[in-house]
């Protein structure tokens, strides 16, 4: 079988038409599906953007792996940050969005007869990608009774020899899970005496409320010893889902590597764009994190109310901006969030769509707007 007629079908494509119907039907649907911040991207870095977009220097194509500007800018970041140390020439590079580096990572050292080992509860690139590069995914299970942490026995028994990289995502979405340094340390181990790459998508690792931050794996691996890659992203930090900028940080060679490859794929991301990323890791982060996180505490109060109304357990965790939940009825999450839609006229994700561990489970994304949040709770808690 060709790779592409290998790719499972977007489960998603379903929901998005149920929705397109029940819109075309007059439905006032609220949509807490989607995890896209509802808010603009602060108007300070739209301000540098725009003066940025008027200026001829940024109008060509941009540097390959990033500007130095911007790569000493990230690396300075993780220093005061999370306590990193990178070398911004060796073990740092600008990516079209995090997915566009998650995409690429297993064709940087996967070949025909390899494995990846993936996250069976979690962003479908990651398995997605390893087909596309003619590996093998195999799946580990999350689950609840672990903190949706992996566990390790499992991973020994599905690794070969030939497994090449292992993906894992925390804080996670959709559970909301997040890893300590004990965990961090334990899949450091297992990776270094099994020769893996080690990834962490960090893409939530912001998604804190009060400005705190998630603890970094490049923080407890050595990552210029260690082979471990991390991919950061301004989407979700910043309200910049649509201005695709993010970057990875890690060993030399996984770095080294991955440039490699995205230079016969891509020309870089827009340089006025780096300009801007290079100003929000800057001075500015701090305030303008503060307040890209402030609206999501409330919103989650405001679900988990709801969902406390209606008898739902709710996997307990304050990161990310996703509140994953039980399926209260003995109904598939499929059938429960038709159901949502069909009778109250909210979208919510079932969790198979996350793969079949989200089985049972169903998400609301915090990422609508305070009024929708509001109204979506009320349906809710008045339903079953
Ligand atoms: C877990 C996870 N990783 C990565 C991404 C991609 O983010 P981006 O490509 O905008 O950096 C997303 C987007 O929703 C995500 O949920």
């Amino acid at each position: 079988m060709g790779r592409l007629n290998k790719l499972p079908p977007y489960l998603f494509s379903a929901m998005d038409k149920a929705k397109a119907e029940a819109l075309a039907m007059g439905v006032e649907v609220v949509d807490l599906g989607i995890g896209d911040p509802d808010r603009p991207t602060p108007a300070a870095l739209v301000e540098i953007m725009a003066a940025a977009v008027a200026d001829p220097d940024f109008h060509r194509y941009p540097a390959q792996r990033g500007s130095a500007a911007l790569r000493q800018a990230i690396s300075a970041w993780l220093f005061q940050r999370h306590q990193v140390t990178v070398d911004p020439e060796t073990q740092v590079l600008v990516l079209i969005g995090s997915k566009e580096g998650l995409g690429h990572l297993p064709t940087t050292c996967v070949e025909e007869g390899d494995n990846v080992l993936v996250p069976d509860l979690g962003y479908p690139v990651y398995g997605q990608a390893t087909l596309l590069a003619g590996g093998e995914p195999r799946l580990f299970s999350l689950v609840a009774e672990r903190g949706f942490l992996p566990d390790i026995a499992e991973l020994g028994r599905l690794a070969d020899d030939r497994t090449r990289l292992i993906f894992l995502n925390y804080p996670n979405n959709p559970s909301g899970a997040v890893a300590d340094k004990a965990f961090w340390q334990r899949m450091v181990a297992f990776t270094t005496e099994r020769d893996i790459r080690l990834v962490n998508d960090a893409a939530y690792l912001e998604v804190v409320p009060g400005g705190r931050a998630a603890l970094s794996l490049l923080s407890v691996a050595d990552p210029t010893r260690d082979r471990v890659i991390e991919l950061h992203s301004l989407s979700k930090m910043f309200n910049m889902t649509g201005w695709r900028i993010a970057f990875a940080a890690g060993h030399p060679q996984l770095i080294g590597d991955l440039a490699r490859v995205k230079e016969s794929m891509d020309s870089g991301v827009f340089a006025a764009v780096q300009e801007t990323a290079t100003h929000a890791l800057g001075e500015m982060f701090d305030d303008l994190l503060k307040g890209v996180m402030a609206a999501y505490p409330q919103r989650r109060r405001v679900i988990n109310n709801a969902l406390g109304k209606m008898g739902v357990e709710v996997f307990a965790s304050a990161a990310t901006f996703y509140v994953w939940a039980k399926v209260p009825t003995d109904e598939s999450s499929i059938d429960f969030c038709g159901r949502a839609l069909r009778e109250i006229g909210t979208v919510i994700t079932p969790g198979l769509g996350f793969g079949t561990g989200g089985e049972g489970w169903f998400r609301i994304s915090l990422t609508a707007s305070d009024e929708d949040i509001n109204e979506g709770a009320r349906r809710l808690g008045e339903w079953i």
